[in-house]
């Protein structure tokens, strides 16, 4: 079965085999047949469509930027929700049950109203054939599952003398802006989530009108006016008869961690203590540090997460006003049918975006290949992982003067003395053996051995995938290690993981992990060379090797970053299930998702390194995701006027092409070493490029695509029509400006298919001052690019219009890269990314 998963790394490998149960069989006797949670949606418009019109029209530019009603399509204003039209409409799908599913059993789990007119229902597939049927039915989906997939990067991203100083300091950075999450939920008690940090008056937002459920795990009290929102949906799972309400919490509590570290990171509170295994790791703060947090709980430790749930808390977060919808978690795998971008969740989100909510997704872990994104629509903002410049490094300096590199946030032995290293196989008491204990190797139960061998020396253990498993734990190694006081542990890797990428994990006893099998081969050669033995019994008569630990607590900020993590997804983004290439440029941007420090729930248990702990380290586009989040409530306390489209070219435009040593940003596109399988990152690696927090709260131009235009985008893909209509209820006959994927107006160009020569549109609107642009590119290699016109000078407010000419040069099939280049007299630069897929039919004869 499909999954919905929390983009991150640890749940990836923990999630497989956990998932299943898509289907559950009802007994009741009479009908055995097997039923399942479709989600209907139907002809009607949602509720959202009505309100949005009237909003349009209390729609004002706060920045001095001319009004015009046709610039820029940001309908948000008041977002109350009219809860008598709610019950209305949820009125109308049980009659519409009622009737057409007279006398028959069936569940429904939830009426839709806001931005999709609809239910999720449990039937059976001849009771969702029926309802496909009826004339009201626009669309019978079956619901798939979903998968989730920082003290430093504020710093790294330079937050604290631009974009943060442009907002007014992080004391008001993100005030007024509400990000909801759908994710595994929160731990309300963590300081970062605190809403007493400043004496600064801190009123919830007036458009805002979500609430906290209070039970047990959540208790009254639990919000505050940084907190100002907590629900669960679960239905979905809990008719699967998969939800354990005591891992689960049905509450909005969170027992994962993953939604408390991502909650965090987009808007954490400011200078927040990162203490972990007793050792200080600076200060922590989110991207909008005074931006509001809502939590829409949709996931769940034990089995990750369903559509029919992740879509109802997306409507509730858009019916309760948020501005921003941050997405750690991506469809388990491609949603089925004619386009990748019609499944309930992106359908979802279309509407949300009418409704002026801009939408961050993880772009997914499931690179480095091409074509493994697992976010797909142009309305939604797709986010990769690169890392930063912050390593925590620690190594181990042998006897024989080898010194070996390692992982751990550990400190480290007395520099000066050497200390005596003894295996743990090595030790072991009469009462063991490895045949009746063979994983002893891995320091789990210090009852094993004897401490007269172990006392005061280094204990060396074994790393394997039990680790990976939570089988094992270096927890459990770092008790044994005290029990027999140890000075210290050192962990090698078993010869079967190969080329697992270690983050670093907390000790609170001197240690290190040598990640490289390579590496632990030299120390184990070092070991056992220097044992002695007594030559007749063969028993060892003394452990001659010695080593010192240097210790991983102090970070190093030289390492070259950002660059484009192996597991970060990449385009071409797919258009269909025809693995058809989609004109679309995925991912948007990649942002820090790697070794990311965040807050965790005090009883999260996604990672055994950090159970317990206030704050963990994680990776993943999961963590990636939420710093465009935080960002992108930078841009809307700035620009409120902005709609999602305008924050997306804002953060797009202004992306960094180079890494912190001024060379390319390098991608790495391999598991196994990844440094050493690296190359520079193309616009299918990284999409616009890496954030650039300054510059995206001074975009100079914007380039903006409405509702109508992503619909008349949605019509133009072929075949669509049909889908169109019963998506959303809309006759793409009627959107007489259908256009192709490559014509949506974004910040970018994306062509699958050059058939010999295309000229492309792209439209830009001034938000600053008057300035003069000048227009350069390169164009990607075997394509003659010009553009029009080469040069203009636009007034604030007003539109200018570019021509792209593309042309062949060459019969080729490879995909190249090109960029076109805006710059301003003022300053202003622009970065729009051309990638020609595949170019063909290249014919010699004619004359393009
Ligand atoms: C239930 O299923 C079994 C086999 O799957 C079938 O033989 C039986 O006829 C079914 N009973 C009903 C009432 O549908
Ligand atoms: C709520 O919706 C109903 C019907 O959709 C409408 O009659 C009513 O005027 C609305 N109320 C408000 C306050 O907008
Ligand atoms: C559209 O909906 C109709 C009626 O529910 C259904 O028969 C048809 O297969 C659907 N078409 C597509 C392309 O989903
Ligand atoms: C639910 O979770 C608890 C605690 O983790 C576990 O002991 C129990 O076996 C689980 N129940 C089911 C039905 O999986
Ligand atoms: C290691 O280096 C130190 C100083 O550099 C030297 O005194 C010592 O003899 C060396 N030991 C070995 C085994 O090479
Ligand atoms: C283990 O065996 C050795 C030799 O057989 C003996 O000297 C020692 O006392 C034993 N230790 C324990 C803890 O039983
Ligand atoms: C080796 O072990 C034997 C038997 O225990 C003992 O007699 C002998 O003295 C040992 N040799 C050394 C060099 O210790
Ligand atoms: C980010 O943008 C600012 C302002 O435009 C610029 O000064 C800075 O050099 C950019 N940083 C990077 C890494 O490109
Ligand atoms: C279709 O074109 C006509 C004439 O150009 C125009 O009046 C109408 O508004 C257009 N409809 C849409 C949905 O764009
Ligand atoms: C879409 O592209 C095709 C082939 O390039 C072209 O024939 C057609 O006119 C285009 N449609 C629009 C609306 O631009
Ligand atoms: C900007 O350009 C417009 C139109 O060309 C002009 O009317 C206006 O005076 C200019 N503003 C400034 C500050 O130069
Ligand atoms: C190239 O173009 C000529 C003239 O238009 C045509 O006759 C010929 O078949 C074309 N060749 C190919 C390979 O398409």
């Amino acid at each position: 079965m499909e999954g919905i998963y929390l983009e991150h790394l640890v749940v990836m490998v923990l999630s497989l085999g956990l998932l299943s149960g898509a289907l559950c069989q009802v007994d009741d006797g009479s009908d055995n047949e097997t039923t399942a949670v479709y989600i209907v949606t139907l002809k009607q418009a949602p509720t959202s469509h009505y309100y949005g019109e009237l909003r349009k029209n209390a729609n004002v530019f706060k920045h001095g930027v001319p009004r015009n009603p046709n610039q820029f399509h940001n309908p948000r204003g008041n977002s109350r929700t009219n809860r008598s039209s709610s019950s209305n409409v949820a009125r109308v799908h049980d009659s519409l049950l009622r009737r057409v599913l007279r006398g028959e059993k069936y569940l429904k789990l939830y009426s839709y109203h806001y931005l999709i007119n609809g239910f999720a229902v449990l039937v059976t597939p001849e009771q969702a054939s029926k309802l496909s049927r009826r004339r009201e039915v626009a669309n019978v989906a079956l619901d798939f599952s979903v998968r989730t997939a920082t003290t430093h990067t504020p710093q790294f991203l330079g937050l604290p003398h631009g974009a943060w100083f442009q907002a007014g300091g992080y004391e008001t950075a993100g005030e007024g802006i509400v990000i909801g999450f759908i994710d595994t939920g929160i731990d309300p008690t963590h300081p970062s989530f605190s809403d007493d940090i400043s004496m600064h008056s801190y009123p919830v937002p007036s458009h805002f009108s979500g609430i906290c459920e209070v039970t047990r795990d959540f208790p009254s009290g639990s919000c505050n006016r940084k907190l100002i929102g907590a629900r669960h949906f679960a239905a979905s799972a809990i008719t699967r008869g998969i939800f354990n309400s005591s891992q689960d919490y049905a509450s909005p509590f969170d027992g994962d961690g993953h939604g408390t570290h991502t909650a965090s990171i987009a808007a954490g509170n400011h200078g927040i203590p990162v203490i972990v295994a007793g050792h200080c790791f600076g200060n922590a703060s989110g991207m909008a540090p005074r931006a509001h947090v809502s939590v829409y709980k949709a996931l769940y430790k034990s089995f990750g997460g369903f559509a029919a749930d992740v879509v109802a808390a997306i409507d509730q977060a858009a019916q309760d006003g948020v501005d921003v919808v941050s997405l750690s978690i991506t469809p388990n795998r491609r949603p089925p049918g004619i386009a990748t971008f019609f499944n309930p969740i992106d359908m979802a989100l279309l509407s949300a975006m009418k409704a002026g909510i801009f939408t961050v997704q993880a772009a997914g872990n499931t690179g480095p290949s091409p074509k493994s994104m697992s976010s797909f629509s142009p309305w939604i903002f797709t986010v990769g992982a690169a890392s930063h410049d912050r390593v925590y490094s620690n190594s181990i300096i042998l006897g024989n003067n080898v010194t070996i590199h390692g992982v751990g946030l550990a400190s480290g032995t007395h520099e000066d003395t050497l200390l005596t290293l003894v295996s743990a196989l090595h030790a072991l008491n009469n009462e063991t053996t490895v045949t009746n204990d063979m994983y002893v190797g891995e320091c789990q139960d210090s009852s094993s051995f004897n401490q007269d061998f172990i006392e005061g020396n280094l204990l060396i253990c074994s790393y394997s995938i039990r680790f990976v498993l939570g089988l094992s734990t270096i927890e459990q190694a770092v008790e044994t290690a005290k029990n027999l006081s140890a000075a210290g542990l050192v962990f090698y890797m078993d010869p079967f993981v190969i080329g697992y990428q270690l983050n670093p994990i907390p000790m609170s006893v001197p240690g290190i992990i040598i990640p490289s099998p390579d590496d632990s081969k030299v120390l184990l050669q070092y070991y056992n060379s220097s044992l002695e033995r007594n030559e007749t019994t063969k028993q060892i008569t003394k452990f001659g090797a010695v080593a010192s630990i240097l210790g991983g607590l102090e970070a190093n900020y030289s390492n070259s970053a950002p660059k484009v993590m192996y597991y970060s997804a990449r385009g071409p983004d797919p258009e269909d299930s025809f693995l058809n290439d989609a004109d679309i440029l995925k991912p948007n941007l990649v942002a820090p998702g790697n070794s990311i420090w965040a807050a965790w729930s005090s009883l999260g248990t996604d990672s055994v390194e950090f159970q317990g702990e206030n704050f963990a380290m994680m990776s993943g586009t999961s963590m990636a995701a939420p710093h465009i989040a935080g960002l992108a409530a930078l841009i809307k306390q700035k620009f409120p006027s902005f709609s999602p489209s305008a924050i997306a070219s804002a953060l797009s435009t202004t992306a960094s092409l180079y890494d912190n040593n001024g060379g390319p940003i390098m991608a790495q596109r391999a598991y196994a070493n990844p440094d050493l399988n690296q190359s520079p990152a193309t616009p299918f690696d990284m999409g616009s490029g890496f954030v650039n927090a300054t510059a995206a709260l001074d975009p100079g131009l914007i380039f903006d695509s409405s509702y109508d235009d992503y619909m008349s985008f949605l019509c133009g893909i072929n075949g669509s029509s049909p889908v169109v209509l019963n998506y959303t209820g809309q006759n793409c006959l009627s959107y007489n400006s259908t256009i192709n994927s490559t014509d949506l107006n974004l910040p970018s160009i994306t062509i699958a298919k050059l058939n010999q020569s295309r000229t492309v549109q792209r439209s830009v609107t001034n938000i600053a001052g008057n300035e003069t642009y000048k227009v350069g590119w390169s164009s990607p290699y075997g394509v003659s690019v010009k553009v029009a016109p080469t040069c203009f000078s636009i007034a604030r407010g007003e539109r200018q219009v570019l021509n792209v000419f593309f042309d062949a040069t060459m019969n080729s099939s490879i995909t190249s890269y090109g960029r076109i280049g805006l710059f301003g007299d003022q300053g202003h630069v622009l970065n729009i990314p051309l990638s020609v897929i595949i170019k063909v039919t290249y014919n010699t004869t004619t004359n393009g």
